[in-house]
């Protein structure tokens, strides 16, 4: 028989360090009808909560209507740039970097056989943006622009500069059949263009902000170009929703969601300001991103809220390891943790790597003829108990396998502890004001029209008062 799999949240090792018990069972009225206000829409910003339903009611009819799009792009584009930024992009890059071959772009026809995907949109750079442009030459690709309002300046700069190179290359006809976008289906620049210039679009939903809309187009046309099973990654972000959102599973044993959601609250509430999400992959830097991502542009607010951060393991131990185990006590750590490691992207076979014997005399014979999973898992133990004996609070997410399912399943839960564990915080887990702030000095500095006001008043307050720096001696 099979053995039952379950995501679970171990959380023995924050328990030792931190009395976490009898705090949750003290908050748990508080995380019950903060899951109520985000289910029936009564908590803040309820006109961004339409995530919450959208797994399970819009799915699958966004599934069967990409499908036309991800076999016409597949059949003419080898590679597919997707221009977007913050939710726009996280998403859907951690799910692709997790299941997709890392070295894809070395040897396509051999390991990976679908779409490229690259990035642009994310930064202002103009170093990578002149790279990517030079390895887009060795593809015959097409571009996917993401952007919620149509008028965010990193995805609208690269687009235009990746449109010129469309053009330039293919011509403007053929050019426009490798253009499409993905955007609010009412309003904004990009939408308007799209029309204008008949590329075809899909929809971000007015009620789906940016960091919540991996499960809308914005991550499933592109995953499923890359071949990814978006119908199981959907699938585990239901399963979620079901086990999750019932209204007979109120309980901190069975519902992970409201458990991770009260104990990042209770360790905030004493005084661990910074979590970090340790990965043990490489290849899962990217949910760490998207995480950071979620967490810290919904926590964010009224100067509160903990501070996300990310370590990939066991890389990492190599570096923040001493500051994890010696450093300032105001950290907690929530582990990664893959239960069954392999790779499937060689063919459809799991592969595992044995340590093989070996005539180095190098120290390791011991370890001869095990799986090297065998000593992630013990590192993995181990660095648990040594963080949790230093006092770092640790809980340990358990995977049974990184997979499309499991990474739905994971991604919805985690959206879910946001939105819950935001609203009995009593802040609003919706909105970003604070994003505001730079761009709009920015604009001013960069001569926005509408900004005109503003930017004398900005210029003088980066010209006043003394130059405080301090130079190398030597100049070139
Ligand atoms: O979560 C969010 O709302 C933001 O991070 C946005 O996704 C990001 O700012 C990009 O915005 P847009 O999609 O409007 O270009």
């Amino acid at each position: 028989m099979s053995q039952e799999k379950r995501l679970i949240l171990d959380w023995t090792k924050a328990h030792d360090v931190f009395p976490i018990e009898k705090h949750l069972s003290n908050e748990t009225n508080n995380l019950i009808s903060a899951k109520k206000s985000l289910l029936s829409g009564k908590g803040k910003s309820p006109e961004f909560t339409g995530w919450v339903n959208y797994v399970k009611e819009e799915c699958p009819n966004i599934l069967s209507s990409i499908k036309k799009t991800v076999d016409t792009i597949s059949n003419h584009s080898d590679a597919v740039v997707i221009v977007g930024i913050g939710g726009s992009l996280l998403g859907t890059k951690a799910v692709y970097e997790a299941l997709t071959h890392t070295y894809a772009s070395i040897n396509q026809e051999s390991f990976h056989r679908k779409p490229i995907l690259f990035w642009a949109g994310h930064h202002i750079a103009l170093d990578e943006l002149s790279e990517l442009l030079d390895a887009l030459d060795n593809y015959t690709p097409s571009i996917i622009v993401v952007s919620k309002s149509g008028g965010t300046t990193e995805p609208a700069l690269a687009f235009r500069i990746l449109k010129q190179y469309l053009e330039d290359r293919f011509g403007c006809d053929e050019a426009s059949h490798r253009i499409f976008a993905i955007t609010d289906p009412q309003d904004g620049t990009l939408l308007k263009i799209a029309k204008e210039n008949n590329y075809p679009y899909f929809p971000i939903p007015k009620n789906v902000g940016g960091r919540y809309s991996v499960f809308t187009p914005v991550g499933l046309l592109p995953l499923a170009i890359a071949g990814i099973n978006v119908t199981e990654f959907v699938a585990g972000a239901v399963q979620a929703f079901d086990d999750c959102t019932s209204e007979k599973n109120h309980s901190i044993e069975t519902n992970p969601a409201l458990c991770y959601a009260g104990i990042r609250n209770v360790l905030y509430a004493n005084k661990y300001k910074i979590e970090s999400l340790c990965t043990w992959t490489p290849k899962a830097r990217g949910i760490a991103e998207w995480w950071k991502q979620l967490f810290g542009e919904s926590d964010g607010k009224e100067n509160t809220g903990i501070f996300p951060a990310s370590a990939n393991f066991t890389t990492d131990l190599h570096s923040l390891g001493q500051y994890f185990q010696d450093g300032e006590r105001h950290l907690f750590a929530t582990h990664i943790k893959i239960q069954d490691e392999y790779s499937l992207l060689k063919g459809s076979i799991k592969r595992k790597i044995k340590i093989p014997e070996s005539n180095l005399k190098d120290g390791f014979e011991f370890l001869a003829g095990k799986d090297l999973s065998y000593v992630q898992n013990e590192a993995q133990q181990g660095t648990f108990l040594a963080h949790s004996d230093g006092k770092v609070p640790t809980l340990v997410w358990e995977l049974p396998e990184l997979n499309a399912w499991w990474l739905g399943y994971w991604m919805y839960v985690n959206m879910l502890a946001c939105g819950i564990g935001g609203y009995a915080r009593g802040i609003n887990p919706f909105d970003q004001p604070g994003v505001e702030d730079y761009k709009n000095n920015m604009f001013a500095l960069m001569g926005k029209p509408s900004y005109a006001d503003k930017a004398a008043q900005i210029k003088s307050r980066l010209n006043t008062g003394n130059r405080l720096r301090s130079l190398g001696l030597t100049s070139k």
